[in-house]
């Protein structure tokens, strides 16, 4: 048996007890092994299920998040597959076009109570599929019927086969069979169930997910900034009519204005884009505005009520805690809005409406490029809702002229790498590295910390500079690193206060201000200097000094800047 498992099993335990009992032995500590001893064990008990019936039977015993992929000697050429909770998909590959563009979902209860009367392999297919969709025959047109399938988790893994795949949904199992036909198959038919799966074709490029010259991805997508950020506002922003189309959740705008509260719910990075946005949201939409970690916002049982509208936000689209807390708000009525990276991901879909943040495959496991992204998705979201207030004219117009600059003022802090890497050789050996900033620049604080300890497994804190003299002021001493951001905004003098309160101190930080600003630059050890951007925005040029000193840290300590320890790109269990 090969299996390939991507996921946890939380009742292993219990599944491993029943088959010790059973005679079963193990070589592992492993979920997986449990999963091909069950496996075994139902053939022995079945010897004339199908290898797909075999599965099908497996997975109704298995608790968790999980995708799995099977084969086995005892049914050459066959591979079947099925997924709960973590993503899963298969990729076409034809030689020619392929006769239909969905295939229809074939339902094993239905099929198992008429196969007697029904020569092998006619299954049923689903009803309410119009005629042409419905046949279970997925061939290629023509006379060349080679197909080949690929099995994986992101559509990263296989674009360089082929761009047609099938997204598969909770508990399907998908199985292709010895003349090489693919069937989905599902237990029982639910009344939200689509009757088919669509083929999808990817967007993505080969190039998009190549390293080229740079040493990892997460160098790459950092670099890739300035045109990532263009094609989340492509087709979006009109910079000279001033205006803003989010296609997703256009038809959804006059409910979301008359809505009770925003509530943003994410992890991680996600969450600290929430963070960055808090703000620009309360005053352009004039609407309560709930930002919420999503472990803790399940935690808690947070009331929900029908009029509120939930943002999820998420680059996967498939994070298990933000995807459980949608679930929850839907089930009680709120208008749920996904803002994700991944098409056809399990947010995406849940989703009443959403943003897709268009910033290309993320392949490093620290975002970096999805963050300001997500940031521009957000800042385009307040600038659509406020489009109808007079009053609000000015301030969309600046922020829309300062979103049309970016760009290039991406580029100007992205020439700051090499003295960031000098700046890194001074504080790659430390313990630990504080970070301290206020008001839109907070959410840089805490993005940058987290940076810094998932990839350099540095410790490092983002600090509210207004919260200094409530306990952390305590930290600071002559040989404390320190990253301070102190940029001309409304709380700049009180940055400024707080800058003088390290140096008192004897705190030498590094800091992050605005080009030619002498003011702060007086009381640091180094200087990175950036461009002036609105306040709002200003949070997308802060960060990426912060990422580059991640990255050079890492780089200098040795460790894998891609895939740091104990973590996963996809965080599919809770
Ligand atoms: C970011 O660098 C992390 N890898 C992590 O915090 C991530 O943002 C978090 O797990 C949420 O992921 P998502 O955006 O895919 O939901």
């Amino acid at each position: 048996m090969w299996i390939s498992f991507a996921g946890i099993i939380t009742n292993y335990k219990d599944v491993k007890q029943f088959l010790v009992q059973k005679g079963h032995k193990f070589r592992s500590d492993t979920d997986t092994e449990i999963i091909a001893k069950l496996i075994k064990h139902i053939h022995g008990l079945h010897p004339n299920y199908s290898f797909r019936e075999l599965v099908e039977q497996v997975i109704q015993q298995l608790e968790g998040a999980f995708a799995l992929c099977f084969k086995s000697m005892h049914f050459p050429g066959e591979v079947v597959a099925t997924r709960r909770g973590s993503p899963l998909l298969v990729g076409i590959k034809t030689k020619t076009k392929l006769a239909t563009d969905h295939i229809p979902i074939l339902y094993s209860k239905e099929h198992s109570k008429l196969k007697d009367h029904r020569p092998h392999g006619h299954e049923i297919p689903a009803h309410g599929l119009a005629r042409s969709q419905s046949t279970s025959e997925f061939l290629p047109q023509g006379d060349n019927k080679e197909v080949e399938y690929f099995f994986a988790s992101d559509a990263s893994a296989i674009i360089e086969h082929t761009d047609r795949v099938i997204y598969l949904l909770d508990d399907d199992v998908a199985s292709v069979e010895k003349e090489g036909v693919l069937k989905i198959h599902r237990l029982k038919r639910t009344l939200e169930d689509t009757h088919a799966r669509e083929i999808t074709t990817l967007k993505m490029e080969i190039q998009q997910i190549m390293k080229g010259n740079f040493s990892s991805f997460m160098q790459k997508e950092i670099f890739e900034q300035p045109e990532s950020v263009v094609t989340t506002m492509r087709g979006r922003i009109n910079f000279d009519s001033e205006t803003v189309v989010l296609g997703g959740i256009k038809d959804y705008i006059g409910e979301i204005r008359r809505c009770r509260r925003l509530l943003l719910i994410a992890c991680g990075t996600s969450y600290n884009s929430a963070i960055a946005t808090r703000q620009l949201l309360e005053e352009l939409t004039e609407l309560p505005v709930m930002v919420d970690l999503a472990s803790d916002f399940l935690d808690r049982n947070t009331p929900i009520f029908r009029d509120d509208v939930c943002f999820f936000i998420s680059q996967s689209g498939e994070t298990a805690d933000t995807l459980m807390a949608l679930r929850y708000c839907k089930q009680r009525g709120a208008l749920i809005v996904g803002i994700t990276n991944t098409v056809g991901s399990s947010i995406c879909r849940e989703s009443h409406c959403g943003v897709h943040i268009n910033a290309g495959p993320e392949i490093g496991v620290a975002s970096t490029k999805a963050y300001t992204s997500q940031i521009i998705s957000l800042v385009m979201f307040a600038l659509m809702v406020s489009e109808d207030r007079i009053s609000a004219q000015p301030r969309r117009s600046e922020i829309i002229q300062g979103l049309r600059n970016l760009p290039d003022q991406i580029k100007e802090v992205l020439e700051l790498d090499s003295k960031i890497q000098e700046i890194s050789k001074k504080v790659f050996e430390k313990k630990s590295l504080l970070v301290l900033g206020r008001g839109y620049n907070y959410a840089t604080c805490l993005e940058g910390a987290l940076k810094i300890k998932e990839i350099t497994y540095m410790h490092s804190e983002g600090i509210l500079a207004g919260e200094l003299k409530h306990g952390p002021l305590a930290l600071v001493d002559k040989g404390m690193p320190i990253i301070m951001i102190c940029t001309r905004d409304n709380v700049f003098v009180k940055c400024m206060n707080a800058l003088q309160q390290v140096t008192a101190r004897e705190g030498r930080p590094i800091l992050i201000c605005h080009k030619n600003d002498q003011e702060p630059q007086k009381y640091g050890s180094s200087v990175l200097e950036v461009p002036k951007t609105v306040d709002c925005l200003q949070g997308i040029l802060t960060v990426i000094p912060l990422q580059l000193v991640s990255y050079h840290v890492a780089v200098l300590k040795g460790c894998n800047v891609d895939c740091p320890r104990n973590l996963a790109k996809s965080v599919t269990v809770e």
